[in-house]
């Protein structure tokens, strides 16, 4: 018998039993708060605050720790409800707390709340002896809250010596101090808990123990396919063993082969999220990210990676920062890669390698072929294009039926731009050459591809409308690139001279001449691309 889905990601968790991981945040926190001592927590978005902070307050989990229901209160407050609030309003929410948590009868709130009578209605409110501890969830809120003065935060730090306070923010707060009259040294009586990804071990219990409670034992295959396409995010877990409890419902022999719409559904319901994640992150970060995957990072500077992991999106392996979630890696591409909204602007111009790649006779082809059968040829071939130039950095600019152009040094330049477009186009045609084999075996069709590289200057811009808008390029390059491709015999790859003086020596090429270019006034320097040479020079 298959149980309800235990696995849950639309709000905190609010049950130990499904809380996973933190064992040692919730002993080091809780020790700390016996000791009377106060603590911040600090994590990202969606890394399980509010979900630690309640478990903090789990009568059974607290008294594990020796702060059993009758020897402390716990009061949690939502930062967020005090966002606009005055100080007056602030302190009477809080008490009105304090009291429901007492579970004694309501009792009359002084008007107005000030610190004096805040103190003294919480004394009578509570048992001798009880030592009251308020978290305070989502701390931006109030730190950001204009209505407030430094002399309140200075209330808040002098309620430290009566009671512990636990805040949740997604900084330290020393930098939401930091620009606000909170009183310079506000922060330093909390002692600060980092909240960040789990471990693999912990991970992995968060895969296979609820499913296996609720009578679905999945695969290791799938186990490995979870935490590849997650990383040891919590959240991105939880969707991801949601997604697979379903499906395992639905098929009853779930195994590798329906990995692929698992990974869709993941991919589709985390989309709202990542693009949360990446709207609240800075143009710089956007940029880093966006050039990640091309092990250009040693040129990206360190403490934007080190931000990007404690924002738990990268982590380092092996002393090289990789994205901490494929799906999350799989995201950014595509979102820089439509929009580049993120990493150029209007108008810009940029030093750019321009490469197309078409199919070469693609005219003759449709004139042969049923278009279900022209699709079924394409569709691959461009599939080849994109992975190409999507392995060596470079962006697609524009996608064609039978072919696209792609922008090396857009959005991010780096001086290797044009060897790496030069490696991706003859990737390109080993790649086409092999799949022609295959078609020509199978399907009896010829096919080949053409692809040709200019290197310049190319000016940026969005086109389109409001339904549909996408950036591309203009400028010398292209248009030379585009015919470099059409010079080129099928099956090879053309650069102009522009290209060929950047990327000399790691390339064998075999010069085409003066090639007459329509539309240029006099000849162009043209050569074939051979091969790589082997060690660059
Ligand atoms: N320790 C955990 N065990 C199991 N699931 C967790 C845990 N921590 C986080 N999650 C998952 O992550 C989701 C987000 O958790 P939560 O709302 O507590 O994060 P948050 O850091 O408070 O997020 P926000 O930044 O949006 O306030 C939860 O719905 C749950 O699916
Ligand atoms: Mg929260």
């Amino acid at each position: 018998m298959i149980g309800e889905n235990p696995y849950f990601h639309r709000g905190p968790i609010r049950d130990a039993e499904y809380f996973y991981d933190r064992t040692r945040e919730t002993a080091l926190t809780l020790q700390m708060v016996k000791n009377r001592q106060s603590v911040s927590v600090v994590g990202p978005r969606r890394i399980g605050k509010t979900s630690f902070l309640f478990h903090l307050a789990d009568p059974a989990v607290r008294a594990e720790h020796g702060l059993a229901p009758e020897e402390c209160l716990f009061v949690y407050i939502n930062g967020e409800d005090l966002g606009g609030l005055s100080r007056a309003d602030i302190l009477r929410l809080m008490l009105q707390e304090t009291i429901a948590q007492t579970g004694k009868e309501k009792r009359d709130i002084p008007q107005p709340v000030d610190p004096h009578s805040f103190e003294q209605t919480v004394r009578e409110s509570v048992k001798p002896g009880q030592h009251m501890v308020y978290l305070i969830d989502e701390f931006e809120y109030l730190s950001g809250n204009s209505n407030l003065d430094a002399n309140f935060f200075s209330f808040l730090r002098s309620m430290t010596t009566r009671y512990s306070i636990v805040t949740a923010s997604q900084v330290l707060l020393s930098a939401l101090v930091r620009g606000r009259q909170m009183g310079s040294h506000f922060f330093n009586v909390f002692e600060p808990i980092h909240l960040g990804l789990f471990s693999e071990d912990d991970a992995r219990r968060m895969i296979h123990g609820p499913s296996q409670a609720a009578g679905v034992e999945f695969s290791k295959s799938t186990e490995d396919f979870v935490l590849d396409l997650c990383g040891p995010h919590p959240f991105f877990l939880q969707v991801a063993c949601f997604h697979a409890f379903e499906l395992a419902r639905e098929y009853p022999r779930f195994g590798g082969q329906v990995h692929g719409q698992l990974e869709e559904r993941v991919q589709a319901d985390l989309e709202c999220h990542f693009e949360y994640f990446m709207k609240g992150l800075s143009e710089d970060e956007q940029r880093v990210l966006a050039r990640l995957p091309d092990a250009g990072q040693s040129e990206s500077p360190p403490e934007i990676l080190k931000e990007l992991e404690r924002k738990c999106l990268v982590r380092r392996c092996n002393g090289v920062y990789k994205f901490a979630s494929r799906a999350f890696a799989r995201f950014v591409r595509e979102y820089v890669g439509t929009t580049w909204a993120a990493a150029v602007a209007e108008g810009e111009r940029r030093m750019a390698t321009v490469l197309f790649a078409d199919v070469a006779g693609f005219t003759r082809m449709t004139e042969q072929h049923i278009p279900e059968q022209i699709l079924a040829i394409i569709k691959p071939a461009l599939q080849m294009f994109v992975d190409a130039v999507d392995r060596y950095g470079g962006s697609i600019a524009a996608f064609g039926g039978d072919g696209i152009m792609a922008l090396f040094g857009v959005p991010t330049e780096r001086p290797d731009d044009a060897v790496r477009a030069v490696r991706a186009a003859l990737e390109i045609q080993a790649n086409v050459a092999e799949y022609a084999r295959e078609l020509k075996q199978n399907k009896g069709v010829d096919f080949s591809a053409r692809v040709g590289l200019d290197t310049g200057v190319v000016v940026l811009g969005e086109i389109g409308g409001k339904q549909h808008t996408e950036f591309t390029a203009y400028g010398d390059a292209v248009n030379l690139a585009e015919r470099m491709e059409r010079q080129a015999e099928p099956g090879t790859v053309v650069i102009s001279d522009h290209t060929y003086q950047q990327v000399r020596g790691w390339f064998r090429t075999e010069s085409l001449g003066q090639l007459e270019v329509k539309g240029k006034a006099g000849a162009v320097k043209a050569y074939r691309v051979l091969g790589e040479t082997r060690n660059g020079h």
